[in-house]
């Protein structure tokens, strides 16, 4: 275990919207669960703690998979872990889970630590994979693109308003090998849209950094190709619960959502009733989102929503 491992154990993430998550899965003796975002095992303790039952979790970041080492010791048998991308979940042997969970987006582990490159505040390689063995880092991402293509990645994953201000400062810092580091990128993109201004309470760099992290670990296409999957996964009666942080996880959430109980997936569905097939029942109209009192604990919450289905 690196030292750095080792003192994060220390820190932690608390999970956001645990017990709503619980309570929509409601564990079973016997019966087994996914975890597809084991992070610091939050949700899986809690899954493994509310009944006699299995937990096989994933996750792409091997700094998690140090972590599941640990929980491997205290539960034995009724825990598993898989180094793995939760796009890949079909690879797992066991079919028939009883739930499977998602709790999307990166853990306080991978935002505290400067050397992962998440931080805005800590300063570290500009690299941002949740998976650093697997494709390009931030750095690496922003030198392959050009300025076009940077910008619509700022504008489409960060709505960062500026989007073409900040491409073009960011594209010319990279070509005068002035971005290397996560408080290079912070700097650059203050001086070209300015600090945040009295009353702003968040960096402007914020959306740029969010637009860059998803783009990276290709987040979107992630769920989109992990949905289905995990809907396939479970068992008839097994409950689909995801937590998201934005709204465009969130879109993708609640129209696969919308498709599985059969309801037009938006106002704009023009598919025909009859071609609609209802293969599962929304457990959650609107989505589950955090109390005053979480918030106030764990300000990571309050842009949580939490949505689940049961397959019929
Ligand atoms: C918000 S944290 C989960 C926290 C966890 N529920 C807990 O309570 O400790 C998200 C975790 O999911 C992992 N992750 C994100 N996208 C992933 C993907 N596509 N495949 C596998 N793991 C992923 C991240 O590496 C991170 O550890």
């Amino acid at each position: 275990m690196t030292e750095s491992v080792r003192e994060s154990l220390n820190k932690g993430h608390i999970p956001v919207l645990l017990r709503e998550s619980i309570s929509l899965l409601s564990p079973a003796d016997g019966r087994t669960y996914l975890d597809c975002t084991f992070g610091a095992g939050g949700h899986s303790r809690a899954i493994l703690q509310s009944a006699n039952c299995r937990v096989e979790a994933l996750d792409r970041d091997p700094d998690a998979a140090v972590r599941a080492e640990e929980f491997k010791k205290e539960f034995g048998a009724r825990f598993s872990f898989f180094e793995r991308n939760f796009s890949q979940l079909d690879k797992q042997s066991t079919n028939g889970y009883a739930g499977v969970l998602m709790d999307l987006g990166v853990s306080s582990f991978q935002l505290d630590e400067g050397r992962r490159g998440f931080s805005i505040l800590r300063d570290g390689p500009l690299d941002m994979r949740m998976n650093p063995n697997e494709g390009l880092s931030a750095k690496e991402l922003i030198e392959s693109l050009d300025e076009d293509s940077l910008a619509k990645i700022l504008r489409d994953y960060g709505e960062e308003p500026r989007f073409r201000k900040v491409a073009k400062a960011v594209k010319e810092a990279s070509q005068n090998g002035e971005l290397n580091s996560t408080a290079d990128l912070a700097q650059i993109v203050a001086r070209a849209i300015g600090p945040a201004g009295r009353g702003m309470r968040i960096n402007p760099a914020t959306k740029t950094f969010q637009a860059l992290r998803i783009a990276v670990n290709d987040e979107l296409g992630e769920v989109e190709r992990a949905l289905p999957k995990a809907f396939d996964k479970l068992a008839p009666g097994g409950v689909l619960a995801v937590i998201s942080f934005h709204s465009l996880e969130d879109r993708i959430v609640k129209r696969f959502f919308k498709k599985m109980a059969g309801r037009p997936v938006d106002s704009n569905d023009r598919s025909f009733v009859q071609d609609r097939v209802k293969l599962a029942e929304l457990l959650t109209n609107k989505p589950v989102v955090a109390g005053a009192g979480e918030i106030e604990k764990n300000p990571r919450s309050r842009s949580a929503k939490l949505r689940a289905i049961r397959k019929l």
